[in-house]
């Protein structure tokens, strides 16, 4: 065993421990925990439960001190390989898509101010319900999922709708812990993106929609402000979001051992 895992378990065990005896766990509760662990892996649910309440955690350690835009959680809803976009670089959607259409524009530069021509966005975002296509019932496969490409000035855009906040499955155990605890289970509105160019650091972040409701409230703590965009209306009744992305170098990988 490496003595970075040795470390890690350890102290992880022994947190647990030290929980055990400050709150004096009963028996009946430990059984509890043990049954409630058994269900999170036969629902599937570890990817969903490690995102919400431990990925943002991680994200701050790794990059609170990186140069740049800020990022945010990856989540478990991200698929790669969708369809790289054209002009007028329309997420796909169906014919009757839900929601306020909206124009996500900006520029993509260095930490020096330079446009970063042919920085790659990777997008996808909830429906107007809060529903990701290929994880909940409703929308198609690749509904609002696509990549575009920023252009000689770093520029890019997008076409898309507002997304619904949404709420993590209501009957698993992801859940079941949640409502225990008193917590809510919603997530605010929120566009995904991971923006990369050349060998600067991949840039994970969301974009938060201002006027939507539990941004104070997070299920995953993902929030910054930062990343609270406030769309306008133009006059053509298009809701435009404007964000420029700034992407930082790579941080030197860490030696595993
Ligand atoms: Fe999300």
């Amino acid at each position: 065993m490496s003595d970075r895992a040795n470390l890690l378990i350890s102290d992880v065990l022994q947190k647990l421990h030290e929980v055990i005896v400050e709150h004096d766990v009963t028996y009946d509760e430990y059984q509890g925990v043990k049954q409630w662990l058994i269900d999170v892996g036969e629902a599937g649910e570890w990817p969903l439960f490690g995102d919400v309440y431990i990925e943002h955690w991680v994200e701050e350690q790794n990059f609170s001190d990186r140069a740049g835009s800020q990022g945010t959680i990856l989540g478990p809803f991200h698929l790669p390989g969708a369809p790289h976009l054209h002009a007028p670089f329309e997420l796909p959607h169906r014919l009757e898509e839900k929601g306020d259409p909206t124009l996500v524009t900006g520029r993509v530069l260095d930490t020096d101010g330079n446009p970063l021509a042919g920085a790659n966005l990777d997008v996808w975002q909830a429906d107007a319900d809060g529903r990701y296509s290929s994880f909940m019932p409703g929308p198609p496969d690749g509904n609002l999922r696509g990549q575009v490409t920023a252009d000689e000035n770093g520029h890019y855009e997008f076409r898309t709708v507002i997304p619904g906040p949404y709420t993590i499955p209501l009957d698993g155990p992801t859940h079941a812990m949640t409502a225990a605890a008193g917590w809510s289970p919603w997530r605010p509105a929120h566009i995904h993106l991971i923006i990369s160019a050349g060998n600067l650091e991949p840039l994970v972040t969301q974009l938060f929609i201002d006027t939507s409701d539990y941004l104070d409230s997070d299920v995953a703590s993902a929030v910054k402000a930062e990343l609270v965009v406030h769309p306008e209306r133009a006059e053509n009744g298009t809701l435009k979001i404007d964000y420029n992305f700034v992407l930082a170098p790579a941080k030197a990988p860490t030696a595993v051992s």
